[in-house]
């Protein structure tokens, strides 16, 4: 076992799986663009979520090669960690509304799959390997912040199967002492944001003019963090975080989720009229907050301010039709229809 938190750890050639998603695309870009010697192999199933054109920026740099595959399949996974000496897991089901339709395929990805990740990190002796986890594993928050210490009390299908995947995580650290982290991200959004979660959701239908579906009062809480700030997280606890350990990546930018849909109309020009409150989402867990110290002490913080962050949002969805546009129609017109069709009559 390697692990103090003072031996930096310098990685050559990560895996990082499910990288052709919102975050894990951001942390290759992010990743090749910092560190010159750094080679990136992408291992993706390409579901729904997964877009090749995520990753176009960097779809030339010779330290970059894409395979695809699924998490949860052995023979896909050995090879691709094989040269590699750190792993970066991403790849999960994520959407919490999908997974109350349908959570098989949330077990198959964050719960199996991890156990098939963790196998080939102990049969490979992968030096390190980083799982990236949610704030919805400590369920519920009415008040106060989270800790890493605090029970796991996941509330929905993906919170849960999410879970699942962190306890086999530990079980492995413990059980076979692999070297392994966790990172708990709150809510995050940037550019190459599928548009079903609320802030593409929200920003795409506002530029369409189509309504804007908010479940419930809107005055959920959520801790918003941009998606550049959360990949530099994940980095920093990668090289200096101490394996064993979990550790919070909050953005500290608390709103309730009414005020969010509002300034998304806002920086669009768009009228209030569109907002409209549906039934709401079964199990809705009210607010997520995350205490962060332990990730600070590190020496990561988010770099930018959630008001900066929307507006560079809303600005790249207006300037990138031709990547979201497309996206709307087929699967996600399927899905829309189940998800919203009865909400919005
Ligand atoms: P995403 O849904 O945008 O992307 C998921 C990626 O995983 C896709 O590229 C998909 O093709 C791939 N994938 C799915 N199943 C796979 C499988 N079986 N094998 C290989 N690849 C597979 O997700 P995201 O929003 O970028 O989230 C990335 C990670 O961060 C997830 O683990 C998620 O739980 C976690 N997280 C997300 C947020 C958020 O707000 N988006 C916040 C905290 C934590
Ligand atoms: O907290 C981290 C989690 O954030 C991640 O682990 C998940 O992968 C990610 O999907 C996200 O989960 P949420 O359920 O918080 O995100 P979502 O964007 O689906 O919803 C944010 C809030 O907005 C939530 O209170 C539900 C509400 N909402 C969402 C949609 C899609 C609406 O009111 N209307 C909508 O149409």
């Amino acid at each position: 076992m390697s692990n103090t938190a003072s031996e930096t750890f310098t990685p050559r050639h990560v895996l990082v799986t499910g990288g052709a998603g919102f975050i894990g695309s951001a942390y290759v870009r992010r990743a090749l663009a910092r560190y010159p010697d750094l080679r990136v192999t992408v291992l993706d199933k390409l579901t729904y979520a997964g877009n090749p054109q995520n990753l176009a920026p960097v779809a030339h740099d010779p330290r970059y090669r894409f395979v695809q595959g699924d998490i949860a399949r052995r023979d896909d996974v050995l090879p691709a960690l094989r040269d590699c000496d750190a792993l970066v897991n991403f790849a999960a089901e994520t959407h919490v509304d999908r997974s109350i339709l349908d959570a098989g395929a949330f077990v198959t990805t964050d719960v199996y799959g991890s156990l098939v990740l963790l196998e080939a990190v102990k049969e490979l002796g992968t030096p390190r390997a980083l799982f990236v986890s949610t704030d919805e594993v400590y369920g519920d928050v009415e008040e106060g912040a989270s800790v890493e210490t605090d029970p796991f009390a996941p509330r929905s299908p993906y919170a849960a199967s999410k879970a699942g995947g962190e306890l086999l995580v530990r079980a492995y650290r413990i059980t076979h002492g692999l070297p392994v982290l966790t990172t708990r991200g709150s809510n995050t959004f940037g550019p190459y944001h599928y548009p079903e979660k609320l802030i593409p959701l929200m920003i795409t239908n506002a530029l369409d003019e189509q309504p804007l579906p908010v479940y419930g009062d809107g005055r959920q809480r959520r801790d918003w963090l941009y998606a550049d700030d959360h990949a530099a997280g994940i980095d920093v606890v990668l090289r200096r975080g101490t394996p064993g350990e979990a550790y919070n990546l909050g953005g500290g930018n608390e709103r309730e989720n009414i005020d969010v849909v509002r300034r998304i109309l806002e920086l669009t020009g768009k009228p209030e009229s569109l907002i409209q409150h549906v039934q709401d989402r079964p199990g809705h867990d009210r607010r997520y907050a995350l205490d962060c110290a332990k990730a600070h002490a590190l020496g990561w913080r988010p770099a930018m301010s959630f008001e900066k962050a929307l507006e560079e949002t809303v600005r790249w969805y207006q300037q990138h039709e031709d990547w979201w546009h497309p996206l709307k129609g087929g699967e996600y017109a399927a899905y829309y229809k189940q998800q919203y069709a009865a909400r919005l009559a």
